[in-house]
């Protein structure tokens, strides 16, 4: 059976306690991954040219384009996509860069690492809601004193912008498994139970203003991911009811496998028997995200689905794509994609959707930014630095990022957006410049920086990126975010102001702050806004955009800290009886007839109307650990074990506080149960972490924001 994984506590504990022994190693590499692979490990260097023939195969799939109106499969090749000086390298798998050093610093810290843990107060710890409130705050606090200490010893020694650390030993690559061949199974399902739901326990109010001390907690000390058999407990390491529900999790996840050519390429949205398939029969990219993060969090990792997956939409990228007769840019990404199996020719084929087959006809701007960020994440994973620098996949990057930062009429550096094009993929008065996409775009570009190498245009990329991320954290942190102080002033605006000493700088009028705002906002606590436009503030609280700048530093310490305080503050309406709402409040009456068009399956409180989403469950988890807060997500996720099994893992949840299931939610829906399992696997081993959160860039010159009544000094 799984061992037990200490807690976060014990973590920090014994990482901050453990000396150097003998069998650390500290070292200094300089080099290429390549180089660095070879002159650590002739045998790595063996595994090296394994994975490079392991990709040749799925390389000649990267030469085919097609030209095909539908955007399906053909296997022609097109000319004028054959000229490309890029396509000509595809035999080349690997590229050095010569001029690219990167300096790995390695601190071993296994031998110590399973010393110290004390089952006792993983329990004390991880079960601390149980406890007052006054142990709860000394627990924290001790916590967070721990997180304060190991932030400055691992600044001293990596100070500079984080990146894709190379290995020394070839054990530690995470070298992906020899896949087994498996067969895709159709499960049958049993109608599911509805249970009743105790009440969640009012919280008392903290209304101590304080900074939370684990602002600056570096991620350094998760640098490591460790793989010894006592923090991998694939999430089964807690009680029986909760350890059969993981075990079932990861059945269903197997079971939504989805193989092209033999080879598992992505997993099913859904596999609900008892409703339409819909849509929900596809891979989508962004759906296969939580569910690649389960399969690299594994134990032992399961990485080739992911390799598999980011090759095979690669290989989509690169097809013509027309909706009508407009051709849309060279790097979108599909929102979906379906294997056929093609009776004439008797083969397998791929069917893609690029928006033209959603609901809106949006192009998902989100696959892209999910793609780069799930890269990064396989290659922090398996320290297989080969995939990343495949000139392919660079150009993919570079093709994707160039949709972004090419030059227009923007007068801010956040991308302009239109309703439905992420994972509110219907019309819901997004389109603008809505926080999710703001904040996946900054941390698709921080990944890119880390992986981009400078050759065939690389180093002017590279700039504009700097130069983007730059502008867009200053705009994001400066008129995105809102507190109580916040509030306070733009209901005090003066409007009409011209030139750049105006305050209120998108001439926002105050009566269009909606009343929901006044009551919501509490005086500890603060979110970044949904939108922000010429004379628009969209006031929703957007849980993904929120999560995902807190992982990716888009939103400051103070920021992050801020917005774990709001859950807090707010836990009835935001989390209420099943994590998470995807937005809130919800669109009700004249709102929901002129902003959704009367759009019935997203009334009010359901879907992406206010609805509770489980798959967010991770991100909370991630954010909150990464905020040393890991109480907060083992109470949301004590939550889901009460229900989301019986519940026959729903898509989402209706109502105000989330006790229904969802009016048409999909029932097995695989991202329901690849987040459940993420975030198992995060409390349990949070050096997990490291896969799906970034270091704040120091090079970033952070606005100096005025404090509010949130952050006293
Ligand atoms: C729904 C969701 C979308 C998701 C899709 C497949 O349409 O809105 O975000 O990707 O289902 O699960």
């Amino acid at each position: 059976m799984a061992r037990m994984a200490p807690t976060l506590a014990q973590l920090f504990a014994l990482l901050k306690n453990d000396e150097p022994s003998d069998d650390s190693e500290i070292g200094i590499l300089f080099g290429t991954s390549s180089e660095i692979l070879q002159a650590e490990s002739p045998a790595g260097a063996n595994e090296l040219s394994v994975r490079e023939a392991e990709v040749t195969e799925w390389l000649l799939d990267l030469q085919y384009k097609d030209s095909s109106v539908s955007a399906t499969e053909n296997e022609s090749s097109s000319p004028e996509k054959d000229s490309d000086p890029l396509n000509k390298e595809g035999s080349k798998a690997i590229e050095k860069s010569p001029d690219y050093i990167e300096i790995y610093l390695y601190l071993d810290k296994t031998s110590g690492s399973s010393k110290n843990a004390s089952p006792k107060s993983e329990e004390k710890s991880l079960i601390s809601e149980k406890g007052s409130l006054e142990s709860k705050e000394k627990q924290k606090e001790s916590e967070e004193k721990s997180l304060i200490s190991i932030s400055e010893g691992s600044l001293e020694s990596n100070e500079e912008e984080e990146s894709l650390e190379k290995p020394s030993d070839s054990s530690e690559k995470g070298e992906a498994p020899t896949p087994k061949p498996k067969k895709s199974v159709r499960m049958k399902c049993n109608e599911n139970v509805s249970v009743s739901v105790s009440e969640i326990p009012s919280k008392p109010k903290l209304m101590t203003l304080k900074s939370c001390p684990s602002v600056g907690m570096s991620l350094e000390s998760f640098d490591q991911i460790d793989n010894s058999p006592m923090f991998r407990s694939n999430g089964a390491g807690g009680n029986g009811e909760s350890n059969a529900m993981v075990e079932e999790a990861w059945e269903l996840l197997k079971k939504s496998y989805v193989y092209y050519k033999g080879k598992e390429v992505g997993t099913l949205a859904a596999m609900d028997p008892s409703a339409e398939t819909l849509n929900y029969n596809q891979v989508f990219v962004r759906d296969f995200f939580p569910s690649g993060l389960a399969c690299l969090m594994k134990d032992p990792p399961e990485p080739e689905i992911v390799k598999n997956f980011l090759l095979k939409t690669l290989h989509l990228q690169g097809w013509e794509k027309r909706i009508d007769n407009f051709t849309l840019g060279e790097g979108v990404m599909p929102a979906s994609f379906k294997v056929l199996f093609d009776s004439h020719r008797l083969k397998e084929t791929l069917i893609a959707d690029f928006g033209g087959s959603a609901i809106g006809r949006v192009a998902p701007l989100d696959s892209g930014f999910w793609w780069i960020i799930l890269l990064r994440s396989y290659t922090k994973c398996t320290r297989d630095y080969a995939l990343a620098e495949l000139p392919e996949v660079q150009r993919g990057m570079k093709l994707i990022l160039n949709l972004c930062l090419s030059d227009g009429f923007d007068t801010f550096p956040t991308l302009l957006c239109a309703d439905g094009c992420s994972m509110i993929d219907r019309r819901m008065g997004i389109y603008g410049y809505p926080i999710e996409i703001q904040a996946l775009f900054y941390f698709a570009l921080r990944c890119a920086r880390q992986m981009l190498k400078p050759e065939r245009g690389g180093k002017e990329l590279i700039e504009r990126i700097d130069k983007r991320i730059t502008a867009l954290s200053f705009h994001i942190q400066q008129y995105y975010w809102l507190d109580f102080t916040q509030l306070n002033k733009i209901y005090r605006y003066k409007t009409e102001e011209y030139s750049h000493t105006a305050v209120n700088k998108f001439n926002v009028i105050p009566e269009s702050i909606p009343d929901w705002v006044f009551d919501f906002m509490p005086l500890r606590g603060g979110y970044l806004i949904g939108n922000v436009s010429p004379a628009r503030m969209d006031f929703r609280w957007f849980l993904l955009g929120n999560c995902i700048a807190i992982l990716s530093c888009l939103a400051t310490g103070a920021q992050a800290t801020a917005i774990m305080d709001l859950v807090e503050e707010r836990w009835e309406d935001l989390v209420g009886e099943m994590p998470l709402k995807i937005v809130y409040p919800a669109l009700e009456g004249h709102d929901w007839r002129t902003v959704t068009g009367f759009d019935p399956k997203n009334t009010r409180w359901s879907y992406h109307n206010g609805g509770s989403w489980p798959v967010l469950l991770w991100l909370l988890t991630a954010a909150c650990i990464k905020t040393g807060r890991p109480q907060i997500a083992k109470r949301a996720i004590d939550l889901v074990e009460q229900r989301l099994s019986k519940d026959g893992w729903p898509e989402y949840y209706d109502g105000k506080t989330g006790r229904y299931i969802g009016k048409q939610a999909r029932k097995y829906q695989t991202w329901s149960i690849s987040g459940y399992l993420i975030a198992k696997m995060m409390i349990e081993n949070p050096s997990n972490l490291v896969m799906i959160s970034l270091e704040e860039d120091k090079r970033i010159a952070n606005p100096r924001l005025t404090r509010s009544a949130s952050f006293p000094p």
